[in-house]
């Protein structure tokens, strides 16, 4: 075992590091990478349509192979290999299971108080055909959205292959989210069922999940049966006409639930995401394009060899990271998993790193602020495992300052396994900006260049393509199979959302981005009303409705704070009704609330108290103004505010306050 770091030794190494500026792929990895040179990327750029073709064709077995690239005839309603057929769930288990690989593993899981279950890819097909039929015969059909609701158990990857494999789109909300949002999102969604869990394991105690879920579903009209897994044993009610155990009904079921091809266009799933008003966006997904794309990137961007590499994503499967980094995209390419139930300092903070000893973990994916977490514990309890197997390591949410990334390089690659920062969104459905690591060099602080078949442009407010260096905004400049197809019921503000300022031809991103030299771009931060809050998105409307939702406040603004763990915390100007004063209490009071109506990783970090907030003539809150007195600037033009008093008023209570 590796002796404790020297702290000391450490540092003055990172030191060194932080001089220089590219890390080339090392030489062992480079020479027998997947990819090693980068003519893949010219290749690509002569017709992206059709070399994403060739690529849907190799990684996919079609029912129906399809004729048809891109389909862009009503832009920005594209649509990717619309005459082929495919069932997703057969693409991640059967076809597996049909080439002989039924006995491999498809994940070990790790629950929170040391248990281990590894899945066979043969097991996950029989429970996911028992699961489909039972949906079946709850009346579940093709096109009927089933929410689901779970912790990080294998039961969460049978429900959503179940759902997949009746081309029932699933609408998984994190278990991270309150019951509350999970009824809004089974509203607008208008959800047939919903498969939750008895309670969930947090840290060594237990949250009852299905009593919380119970309080508020009433009142969700299309909401024909609950299952419920059952987890943990704590006692729940049931509602004999809508609830089922999942146990009792896989037991019932059918073991046998023969795939159905479905087009490529049916929409595999809907994922709720934060945007700039308070009503979260309905990202809507499809079968075929996106399973060419994450299986294309799971595959080459972390160089992925199916029967050699064991795949750990430390995401939850309520994100989008999940779906296509733990679930559609190892599963598509019949890759080894880890799946951990639990947090990453529970049982102790060096769970992690002993998951990936006990696994054999050669690829692990997580996010700057668990790093930066990881970071503050202490080398030691990495160093304490044995990653001598680690060959590769992934970044992903937001962007990885250059300590951070220098410190995943030193302390868990062991300065040996090349660093991919992957830059995507929930709408991208898999990652489109990074380094391919056999063929690139990684230049920390930069996610790198766009993968092949994606092209991107860094654009000034009118549009216009901006000269290497300078900072605009961040565009999509084609179509790729895995985009999002439309907002869930909602195709206008797909349209104004993302294709109205530049036209429909030009995806807009929402961050602002500068590309150098080279083509490396390197990510700045939203643009919009968008936090990102370790890796989470929140919209600030979304909060500031929570908040004015309580009684006593008459009125709240609600900004991202540059936070040196989270990246962005959420910070909070509250205006209180008539003489009501801000105290401690009231501050509690309020977290709490908004924990309720949206998810605890919502909560406010601070609140300041307002009696008035800045504002302009045309009554807009100007959020700017509001940044630089929470961290402490000093303050930007203020010339255009309806009342410029506002703002020394509010600079001295909150200087008063600390
Ligand atoms: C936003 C998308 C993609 C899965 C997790 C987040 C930020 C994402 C990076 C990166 C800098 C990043 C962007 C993006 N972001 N990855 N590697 N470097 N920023 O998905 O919740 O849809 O958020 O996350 O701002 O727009 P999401």
């Amino acid at each position: 075992m590796p002796s404790a770091p020297d702290e000391t030794a450490l540092q003055t190494r990172l030191g060194e590091l932080l001089e220089q500026e590219r890390f080339a792929p090392s030489v062992p990895f480079a020479g027998s990478a997947l990819i090693t040179d980068e003519s893949v990327h010219a290749a690509a750029a002569k017709d992206p349509a059709a070399w994403w073709h060739e690529q849907a064709l190799q990684l996919l077995d079609w029912d129906v192979a399809p004729q048809q690239g891109l389909d862009d005839s009503q832009p920005p309603f594209y649509k990717w290999f619309a005459d082929g057929k495919l069932n997703a769930s057969a693409q991640c288990l059967d076809r597996h299971v049909a080439a002989g690989h039924g006995d491999r593993v498809a994940f070990h899981w790790y629950g929170e108080e040391g248990e281990t279950r590894d899945i066979t890819y043969a097991q996950l097909l029989a429970d996911t055909q028992r699961m489909a039929n039972a949906l079946k015969a709850r009346g579940v059909k093709a096109g009927d959205v089933v929410g689901i609701f779970l912790p990080m158990i294998p039961e969460v990857l049978v429900a959503i292959l179940a759902c997949a494999r009746i081309g029932a789109p699933h609408n998984v909300v994190f278990g991270g989210f309150s019951a509350e949002s999970v009824r809004e999102r089974m509203e607008v969604s208008e959800a047939k069922a919903l498969i939750t869990v008895d309670g969930a394991r947090r840290k060594g105690r237990t949250a009852p999940v299905k009593a919380a879920v119970d309080e508020v579903m009433g009142e969700v009209g299309s909401l024909e049966t609950i299952f419920v897994v059952r987890h943990t044993g704590i006692d729940v009610a049931m509602d004999p006409a809508r609830d089922v155990w999942v146990h009792e009904a896989m037991a019932e079921a059918d073991a046998d639930c023969p795939p159905e091809a479905f087009d490529a266009e049916h929409p595999l799933f809907i994922l709720y995401s934060s945007g700039s008003t308070a009503a979260p966006k309905g990202i809507v997904h499809t079968t075929g394009g996106y399973l060419t794309g994450v299986a294309w990137t799971h595959r080459y961007v972390f160089d992925l060899r199916p029967e050699e590499d064991v795949w750990f994503c430390s995401a939850d499967v309520g994100w989008i990271t999940g779906h296509s980094y733990i679930v559609y995209g190892p599963l598509a390419n019949g890759v080894t998993s880890v799946m951990y139930e639990g947090a990453p300092d529970y049982p102790h903070k060096g769970i992690w790193w002993e998951l990936c000893e006990r696994s054999g973990a050669t690829v692990f994916y997580t996010a700057p602020t668990a790093i930066r977490a990881c970071m503050k514990w202490g080398a030691e309890h990495v160093k304490k495992a044995d990653l001598s197997k680690l060959r590769l390591l992934g970044s992903v949410g937001e962007p990885i300052n250059p300590k951070a990334w220098l410190w995943y390089w030193e302390v868990v690659g062991g300065g040996r396994c090349p660093v991919v920062d992957t830059w995507w969104q929930t709408e991208t459905g898999a990652i489109m900006i990074t380094t391919l690591p056999g063929a690139q060099d990684a230049k920390p602080g930069s996610a790198g260049t766009p993968l092949p078949g994606v092209s991107a442009a860094v654009v000034d407010d009118a549009g216009e393509e901006l000269p290497r260096g300078e900072q605009g905004l961040l565009t999509l400049t084609q179509p790729w199979p895995s985009m999002l197809r439309t907002l869930y019921g909602d195709d206008d503000r797909y349209v104004s959302t993302y294709w109205e300022r530049f036209g429909p031809e030009t995806y807009l991103v929402g961050d602002a981005s500068r590309q150098d030299e080279e083509g490396y771009v390197s990510i700045i931060g939203r643009v919009d009303d968008v936090i990102n809050v370790s890796g989470h998105r929140l919209s600030t409307a979304e909060v500031e409705s929570a908040l004015v939702s309580h009684p006593q406040v008459a009125e709240a603004a609600v900004i991202g704070q540059a936070d040196e763990d989270t990246g962005q915390s959420i910070a909070a100007f509250v205006t209180l009704e008539g003489d009501l004063h801000g105290d401690d209490e009231m501050v509690g009071v309020l977290r709490e609330h908004v924990a309720a109506r949206i998810g605890k990783l919502a909560r406010p970090k601070r609140i300041l108290w307002a009696d008035d907030l800045p504002k302009t003539r045309s009554g807009k809150i100007m959020r700017r103004l509001l940044r630089d007195i929470a961290e402490g600037r000093a303050l930007g033009d203020v010339t255009t505010l309806r009342d410029p008093e506002v703002m020394k008023e509010l600079e001295a209570q909150v200087k008063a306050a600390q």
